[in-house]
C-alpha cells in the first residue's frame, strides 16, 4: 500500500549521515544495570560528550512506522535497527530505545533499556545482535544478585565481550581497594557461566572520570577509559565469513514487472549467480540481482539492507530464509531450547504460543519443561511453569517447521521471541540448543477410510460442542439433555465430561493454571479423534482460559467447533452448589478454586451464550438444539430422521 514519507527531511540528513559514517565500524552494544547504578547518566555522558546526537532524527524516523513498502529501492533506513520496524509492524512492543552515536573512530548502536522491572525482555531483544555488554556496578555494592543474573543472560546470548563498568567511584572515595575487590569478586563467577573476555573499569559517569578521558582522580587505573574499550572492541564483522542467510522481511512488489525480497542479509555474502535455496520450503534458484541504495550491487555483506531477485519463479513469502545451498541451515518442528520467560503471567506447557525467529512465525508449545537453571549458582532445579525473569530448559513443539541454527553457530536463526497470542505480549526470549530429530521421522499414516467417510456413513455432520463456565453453573446437566436429545434423533454421540474424565484419562492432574491447561489439551486432542471418527461429541469442563478454548478451536477445522458459554454469574453457583464445593472453597479446605482464588475467562465471541437464570435447562437444551439446527447441523437428510 503506497505511503507517503513523512519525514523525508529528517531521513536525507540521516542517511547522508551514515553515507559519511559508512567507512567507520559499527559497534552494537547493550547496558545492564538497574536505574539505581547510573546507567542513564552513563549514556548521557557518552552520547553528550561525543556530541554527535541523531537520536532525535532517527526517533521520528522509527516512530513512522509503516513504511515498509515505501522505499522503492532506496535503503530503508528501518532496517537498521534489526527487524525493530517488522516488530511494529506486527503491533509487538518491545521497549528497547536503539540510540545511536559515533566518534571519529566508529559509529554506535546502544540498546537502552529503560527501568529495571522488564530488564530481561530489554535485553534479551537488544542482545541478539549486540557486539559487548556493559555491566554496571554500584561501587558501593559490588556485585549484586542482578550483575549475576545480568551476566548469565549476556553469557547465555552470546555475547562475547563484557566490560564491568564500576561505578559512582566518587562515592567510595576513588579507593583501589574498593574496585580490586569487585574486580575479583566478579571475575570469580563470571569464569563459572563462561565469560572470558572482560575489561572492568573504575568510572564515575556523574563526574565524567574514566569515561571519555582518563581520570585524574584514579592515578592508579593505567587501562583503557570505556570509551576507548568500545572503540576497541572486536565489531561483528565475523558473520561475513560463513554460509550467506538472508530472512525475508518483506515482499517488494510495486508493480507486475517487479519481485524482490527486501531484508538484511544476517550471514555471509551474496553475489548475482549464487546458487540459493528458499527455507524451510527447499525451493532452489539464483540470485538474479541485487537492488539496493544506489543501484544494482556486485554483492552483498552481512549487515546490508538489500532486495534481492531470483532467476526462477519460486514462490517466496516474507518469513522465507534465502540461503546459499553450501551450509544450508537445517528444517525442523521441534526443538530443544533456553528460554527466558519475560512475562508477569507465567509460562505454561501446553500452551500455544507465536514463535518468532528472523523473520519467520509458527504457533508453538513447550512440551516439556526439563528444568530452570538458579541464575545464582547454576544449578537445575524441577520447575512445572517458568516465572518472570526466569530461565528454563525445555523442549519446543512447533506447528510447521521453519529453518534454524543452534544459537551457537548463528544467533539469527538461533534467537526467537514468544508472543502471547491473546495479548500480543513478547513474553519470552529463547535460543535454541538443537532441533529434535524425532517429529521429522514420524510420518502422518494415511488411511483408507477418513473422517467424511465415517461421517457419511453416520448421516451426520461431525463437530464438538463445547461447554465452558463455571463449576455449578449447568454444563454437564445441560449437555446430558442435549446428548439424550441428538440420541433421539439418531445422531452418534460422545459426551466428555470434566469429572469423569479426571478420573481416568486425566487423573494426574490437579487444579493448578497449569493442569488445567494440560486437561484442556488432551481432551481437545481427544474431542478431534472423536470427531475424525464422525462423532458429535460435547464437552463439560470448565475450560478457564481463551487461550487453550481458543487452541482447541484451532485443532479442529472451519465449523467444527462451537463455543458454548454457560453463563451463570458466581453467586447462583454458589447458592446452587450442586456438589457442595463452594461451601468447602469459602471454608478454605479446597485451593485454587474457580471463581475463588483461580480466575475464570469469560469468552468474548462464544457461538452461543445461555443465560440459565431465565431459562431452565430443559429450555436451554432446546435452544441448543435450535441453534445446531440454524448452523445446519441436523439438516433432515443428514441423519435417520
Ligand atoms: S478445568 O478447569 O480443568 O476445565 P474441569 O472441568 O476438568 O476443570 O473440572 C472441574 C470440576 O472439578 C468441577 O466441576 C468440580 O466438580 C471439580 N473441582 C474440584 N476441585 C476444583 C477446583 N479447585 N476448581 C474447580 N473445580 C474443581
Amino acid at each position: 500500500m503506497p505511503h507517503t514519507p513523512t519525514r523525508e527531511n529528517a531521513q536525507t540528513e540521516v542517511e547522508a549521515y551514515l553515507a559519511e559514517q559508512g567507512q567507520k565500524g559499527l559497534l552494537r552494544f547493550l547496558t545492564c544495570g538497574s536505574v539505581d547504578d547510573g546507567k542513564s547518566t552513563l549514556i548521557g555522558r557518552l552520547l553528550f560528550d561525543s556530541k554527535q546526537i541523531f537520536e532525535d532524527q532517527l526517533a521520528s524516523l522509527e516512530s513512522d512506522s509503516k513504511r515498509f513498502g515505501t522505499q522503492g529501492q532506496n535503503m530503508d533506513l528501518a532496517l537498521l535497527v534489526d527487524g525493530l520496524a517488522a516488530e511494529r509492524e506486527q503491533g509487538i512492543t518491545i521497549d528497547v530505545a536503539y540510540r545511536f552515536f559515533a566518534t571519529d573512530k566508529r559509529k554506535f548502536i546502544v540498546a537502552d533499556t529503560p527501568g529495571h522491572e522488564q530488564y530481561t525482555r530489554n535485553m534479551a531483544t537488544g542482545a541478539s545482535t549486540a557486539d559487548l555488554a556493559v555491566i554496571l556496578v554500584d561501587a558501593r555494592n559490588g556485585v549484586a544478585t542482578q550483575t549475576r543474573r545480568h551476566s548469565h543472560i549476556v553469557a547465555m546470548l552470546g555475547i562475547k565481550q563484557v566490560v564491568l563498568a564500576v561505578n559512582k567511584m566518587d562515592l567510595c572515595d576513588y579507593a583501589q581497594d574498593v574496585f580490586d575487590a569487585i574486580v575479583a569478586d566478579y571475575l570469580a563467577f563470571a569464569g563459572t557461566v563462561g565469560l572470558e573476555n572482560i575489561t572492568a573499569i573504575p568510572l564515575s559517569a556523574l563526574q565524567g572520570e574514566n569515561v571519555l578521558n582518563p581520570s585524574a582522580a584514579m592515578p592508579w587505573y593505567t587501562g583503557e577509559t570505556l570509551m576507548a574499550a568500545l572503540e576497541n572492541a572486536e565489531t561483528g564483522a565475523g558473520r561475513i565469513d560463513g554460509p550467506a542467510r538472508f530472512p525475508v522481511q518483506w515482499v517488494n512488489r510495486p508493480d507486475l514487472s517487479f519481485r524482490g525480497y527486501s531484508g538484511t542479509l544476517a550471514t555471509g555474502r551474496l553475489r548475482p549467480g549464487d546458487e540459493i535455496v528458499v527455507l524451510p520450503g527447499a525451493k532452489t534458484s539464483r540470485i538474479d540481482r541485487i537492488v539496493a541504495h544506489g543501484g544494482d550491487w556486485e554483492e552483498a555483506v552481512a549487515g546490508d539492507a538489500v532486495t534481492l531477485t531470483l532467476a526462477d519463479d519460486v514462490d517466496v513469502s516474507r518469513g522465507d530464509v534465502i540461503a546459499s545451498m553450501e551450509g544450508r541451515p537445517e528444517t525442523s518442528d521441534q526443538f530443544q531450547v533456553r528460554l527466558i520467560w519475560m512475562h508477569e503471567e507465567h509460562l505454561l506447557p501446553g500452551r500455544s504460543y507465536l514463535l518468532k525467529t528472523a523473520n519467520q512465525i509458527a504457533p508453538a508449545a513447550v512440551s516439556e519443561l526439563k528444568y530452570k537453571i538458579n541464575v545464582n549458582n547454576q544449578e537445575h532445579e524441577a520447575a512445572k511453569v517458568l516465572e518472570l525473569n526466569e530461565i528454563g530448559i525445555c523442549n519446543l513443539t512447533l506447528a510447521s517447521p521453519i529453518a534454524f541454527e543452534p544459537y551457537g553457530t548463528d544467533r539469527t536463526l538461533g534467537s526467537f521471541i514468544l508472543i502471547d497470542r491473546l495479548s500480543n505480549h513478547t513474553v519470552a526470549a529463547g535460543m535454541i540448543d538443537f532441533g529434535l530429530r524425532r517429529a521429522t521421522n514420524i510420518h502422518w499414516q494415511s488411511v483408507a477410510v477418513d473422517k467424511r467417510a465415517r461421517a457419511q456413513q453416520k448421516h451426520q455432520r461431525p463437530g464438538v460442542l463445547w461447554f465452558t463456565g463455571l463449576s455449578g453453573s449447568g454444563k454437564s446437566t445441560i449437555a446430558n439433555i442435549v446428548e439424550q436429545k441428538l440420541h433421539e434423533m439418531n445422531r452418534h454421540t460422545y459426551l466428555l465430561d470434566g469429572d469423569n474424565v479426571r478420573h481416568g484419562l486425566n487423573r494426574d492432574l490437579g487444579f493448578t493454571d497449569a493442569d488445567r491447561v494440560e486437561n484442556i489439551r488432551r481432551v481437545g486432542e481427544v474431542a478431534k479423534l472423536m470427531v475424525d471418527a464422525g462423532l458429535m461429541v460435547q464437552t463439560a469442563f470448565i475450560s478457564p482460559f481463551r487461550a487453550e478454548r481458543r487452541m482447541v478451536r484451532e485443532l479442529l477445522d472451519e465449523g467444527e467447533f462451537l463455543e458454548i458459554f454457560i453463563d451463570t454469574p458466581l453467586a447462583v453457583c454458589e447458592q446452587r452448589d450442586p456438589k457442595g464445593l463452594y461451601e468447602k472453597a469459602r471454608a478454605g479446605e479446597i485451593k485454587n478454586f474457580t471463581g475463588y482464588d483461580s480466575p475464570y475467562e469469560e469468552p468474548e465471541q462464544a457461538d452461543l451464550r445461555i443465560d440459565t437464570v431465565a431459562l431452565s435447562a430443559e429450555q436451554a437444551a432446546d435452544e441448543i438444539i435450535n441453534f445446531l439446527k440454524q448452523r445446519g447441523y441436523l439438516e433432515a437428510d443428514d441423519g435417520g430422521e
